[in-house]
């Protein structure tokens, strides 16, 4: 490490660090000794980071380019081990990735995983899944061919197998104190008052009984996953070391998981408090003294007013991207209702934002879809939450005339009539049951996805139009979780037809290629693009407006099972996919979409 580079960077933050730090802990040791941990978590950093970070220190936006597309996928779904993923880069560089998501895959106990976010070891890969060095050779391998990759980091809780949490579960006051242990059940019972539950049907209540210790211990999601409690400045070093330890494996991407729940207070909901941020913004510094080309991603699955707050100020950022919850969930109700006026409003929000804000936008995640849309605004319209939440999972079950969907409900919790749903794209778009509009808009979906500003990520199997898969409820462990529809295998005999034209993967797996190589190729996809919606003269079609360096697109997209012939701005239009040209208006076809250029009157978009 050249001399000083650590000092110059610990001194750019070493004020405000030691601020929030000293307010939150009071605890100058700890701070000393966080200090020093960071010094030789940046002086082990291997030479090949240190020159990515020295790179990405030159190139603070490297992350907001055009050129980025995610895949987020399972080790063992996608190929059985690390060394197994390592074998299929190819794969993963043909479909056009270079940036590649490891779902979880640190030490956890089958039988209570949550699908790996039941840490049980954060210095540990899951044995069957490979080493600690095999990780080390895939991420090198990965940067070679200029492909980044992200990991998450499990902060909220650890799994209940965790060294932690036996030895708290044993006595030892020390380690009970990193969690939220009560022996008095008064306490627990007051918070259940105030702190909603995250999976009301597969996991109740928001703590556990521990008969053999005689403690209640705080259990947000299940109860095998124990919430640590970062009060302790034990955990928050402890767990920054954790954080660093992993950045040091070759991460560039480290995706803050339930990030909105790691600081509770009794009385409230336990939820965004303003203490999260205060830990995000100090992780923040922490990376950039350490291991600055390692951005963070935060998983904030919240009503948009939630989830801005998480990129912190321009002055003083905490996550540098997010998920766009918002508009996934509002994308799929935009297809069960054909009514594009709730997407389009979404879109302005998030178009009104500052563009240093860069989101990670998807259709599909490895989670549910909760129906998080702006409810105030439907029911100016007539919609109302519970009744339309009804509907949309009616819809997405196939059980709405027209809808050739199928999925399946996550958590219906009966009393408040909240489900979530589950299901893969394909599937949700009806791919078993009407094909050839369900490739129609399943592009159509990927091509509005690829059309905003941010880096697009694909879950993997999507590429090649994966279907749902029911085997998960043959598996005891997972059958009462209906996330486990959408995280199937990847059928690689249906990966082998993606370039076979014939088959629907081979449709979605060119259409996807063809979007993502034409959008890294037009400046008007940066992030820092102007954004803005368009009136298309009917609610069933989206039209969006991109404005670069000159170059100005528009994008339309519809949810209607009919031809519509839309207005277009004033100017002269070439299809960026056929090179067609048109002027005055647009056709497009039942659940089609157009990218279009202006090749003509540029100032008039
Ligand atoms: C996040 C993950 C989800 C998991 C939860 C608890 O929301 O995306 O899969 O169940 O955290 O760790």
């Amino acid at each position: 490490m050249k001399q000083g580079t650590f000092e110059k960077r610990l001194a750019r933050h070493l004020d405000e660090l030691r601020w929030l730090y000293m307010e939150l802990y009071d605890n100058g040791s700890m701070f000393a000794e966080l200090c020093e941990t960071m010094r030789w978590y940046a002086e082990n950093r291997r030479p090949v980071l240190r020159r990515r970070d020295d790179a990405r220190e030159q190139d603070p936006g490297w992350y907001k380019r055009r050129n980025l597309l995610g895949m987020m996928l399972y080790i063992d779904n996608f190929a059985g081990t690390l060394n197994g993923v390592r074998d299929k880069l190819d794969y993963l560089e043909e479909a056009g990735v270079n940036c590649l998501h490891l779902m979880p895959f640190l030490d956890t106990v089958p039988e209570r995983s949550d699908g790996g976010y039941a840490v049980a070891d954060f210095r540990k890969v899951r044995p069957d899944l490979g080493t600690m060095e095999d990780l080390q050779v895939l991420t090198d391998a990965c940067h070679r061919r200029g492909m980044n990759v992200c990991m998450d980091f499990v902060m909220n809780h650890t799994s209940s197998d965790h060294e932690w949490a036996r030895r708290a579960r044993a006595g030892e006051g020390e380690y009970q104190s990193r969690y939220f242990f009560f022996a008095d059940p008064a306490i627990p019972a007051a918070y259940e008052k105030t702190v909603p539950q995250v999976f009301p049907t597969t996991a109740p209540g928001n703590f556990t009984w521990l008969p053999d210790c005689g403690h209640w211990v705080m259990t947000t999601f299940y109860p095998y996953q124990w919430d640590l409690n970062y009060r302790n400045p034990r955990v928050f070093n402890e767990m920054m070391y954790n954080f660093l330890y992993l950045a040091n494996q070759g991460m560039d991407i480290i995706r803050i998981d339930a990030v909105p729940y790691i600081w509770k207070e009794l009385g409230t909901n336990c939820r965004n408090l303003p203490k999260v941020h205060t830990i995000v913004r100090m992780m923040r510094m922490i990376g950039e003294i350490v291991c600055p080309s390692v951005i963070l991603l935060g998983e904030v699955v919240m009503e948009p007013e939630r989830v801005v707050p998480y990129f912190g100020t321009v002055d003083k950022p905490e996550c540098h991207l997010l998920y766009n919850v918002t508009t996934m969930a509002t994308t799929w109700h935009t297809v069960a209702t054909g009514d594009a006026r709730l997407l389009r409003l979404q879109l302005d929000t998030v178009a009104a934002l500052p563009k240093e804000y860069v989101f990670l936008n998807y259709l599909r995640c490895h989670d549910d879809i909760g129906w998080g849309l702006d409810y105030p605004t439907l029911h100016r319209w007539g919609m109302e939450e519970v009744p339309h939440k009804k509907y949309l999972n009616a819809y997405f079950l196939g059980q709405v005339p027209g809808s050739p969907s199928r999925g399946e409900l996550y958590n219906d919790d009966p009393t408040t009539g909240d489900a979530r749903f589950c299901g893969t794209t394909a599937s949700m778009c009806g791919m078993e049951i009407d094909p050839r509009r369900a490739v129609t808009q399943d592009v159509t979906l990927h091509a509005m996805m690829l059309f905003l500003s941010g880096i697009p990520m694909l879950y993997s199997g999507d590429e090649v139009a994966q279907l749902n898969d029911p085997s998960y409820k043959n598996d005891p462990a997972r059958a009462v979780d209906s996330r486990y529809l959408h995280r199937g295998r990847l059928p690689w005999d249906r990966a082998a037809d993606r370039h076979d034209a014939a088959t629907p993967a081979g449709q979605v797996f060119t259409g996807l290629r063809q979007l993502e190589t034409t959008r890294a190729g037009h400046p008007a996809f940066d992030a820092s693009a102007d954004v803005w919606t368009l009136d298309t003269g009917t609610d069933a079609v989206l039209g969006v407006g991109r404005w670069r360096d000159g170059e100005g697109l528009v994008g339309l997209f519809s949810f209607a099972n009919a031809a519509h012939t839309v207005p277009l701005p004033e100017g002269c239009f070439e299809n960026l996919l056929t090179g067609a040209v048109m002027e005055g208006a647009a056709q497009l076809p039942p659940f089609g979409f157009l990218w279009l250029k202006e090749v003509a009157d540029g100032e008039t978009l």
